[in-house]
């Protein structure tokens, strides 16, 4: 028998989205196992090429994520300017992409004041991604080499379909691509298998709702900006 399909509610599904944003300050409290077991059951049911699920979760919690910080801190300070992802990182950010990039870094930036042209001060808030933001668990996304791009873009799907099912339960988190960076620390850290090629990385846990990183909100572009219409 069909399960029988909820009513549906775009305005719910709206606010949900809108609820979500990207959370850089966390309470240390951490997330009950069981919460953390239904956001990834709820985010099971992302769509993928053939079915093929190619999304593999490395998740840490209590000593786990201690160590996993420490390592990504002391990486990051001694080895900053070699970054060697698995999958390249955009060559270039240009026009419309250009500007949309500087928006939201300065309103970071702003947030947390950073003056402009501060780099160490804006150093400093860089490593903030290896400090995991202060969250008390972090998780790695994989995919199979063999999957290619498709596979990458599944665990996509997943990663916004994790953090949405996070905020549907009280959760913030952020996806990292800066902890895909060193993949072979990760690999090493995670006992990852050859053919496992690391995505992205998420922190989440409980927001810390004061902290000044959290104080802004992303803006999007018009509609108009990006959907074009062939009608005859
Ligand atoms: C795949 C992916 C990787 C990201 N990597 C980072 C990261 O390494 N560090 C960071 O501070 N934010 C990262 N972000 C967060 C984006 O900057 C953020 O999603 C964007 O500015 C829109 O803001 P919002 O998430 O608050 O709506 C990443 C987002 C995505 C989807």
């Amino acid at each position: 028998m069909q399960p029988s399909v909820a009513p549906a509610d775009p305005d719910a599904f709206d606010a949900l989205l809108r609820a979500r944003y990207s959370c850089r300050g966390f309470q240390t409290r951490p997330v009950e196992r069981t919460v953390i077991e239904r956001i990834l059951e709820i985010a099971q049911r992302t769509p993928s090429w053939c079915n093929s699920q190619p999304w593999q979760v490395h998740v840490t919690s209590g000593a786990a994520t201690e160590r996993f910080r420490a390592r990504l801190l002391a990486d990051a300070r001694a080895a900053m300017e070699a970054p060697e992802p698995d999958y390249p990182f955009p060559r270039e950010y240009r026009g419309v992409y250009q500007d949309r990039r500087r928006e939201c870094g300065f309103q970071l930036y702003e947030s947390v004041g950073v003056r402009r042209g501060d780099r160490e001060a804006s150093a400093r808030q860089g490593l903030e991604n290896f400090r995991l933001f202060g969250a008390p668990h972090a998780l790695i996304v994989t995919t199979e080499e063999a999957l290619g791009v498709y596979g990458v873009l599944d665990c996509g799907a997943w990663v916004n379909n994790f953090m949405l099912a996070a905020r549907s339960l009280g959760i913030a988190s952020i996806a990292q691509a800066a902890l895909a960076r060193r993949p072979a620390l990760v690999r090493e850290f995670f006992g990852l298998a050859p053919d496992r090629q690391v995505v992205c990385g998420i922190s989440f846990g409980y927001e810390d709702a004061a902290h000044p990183a959290n104080g802004f909100r992303t803006s999007r572009a018009a509609l108009s900006e990006v959907a074009h219409w062939l009608d005859a």
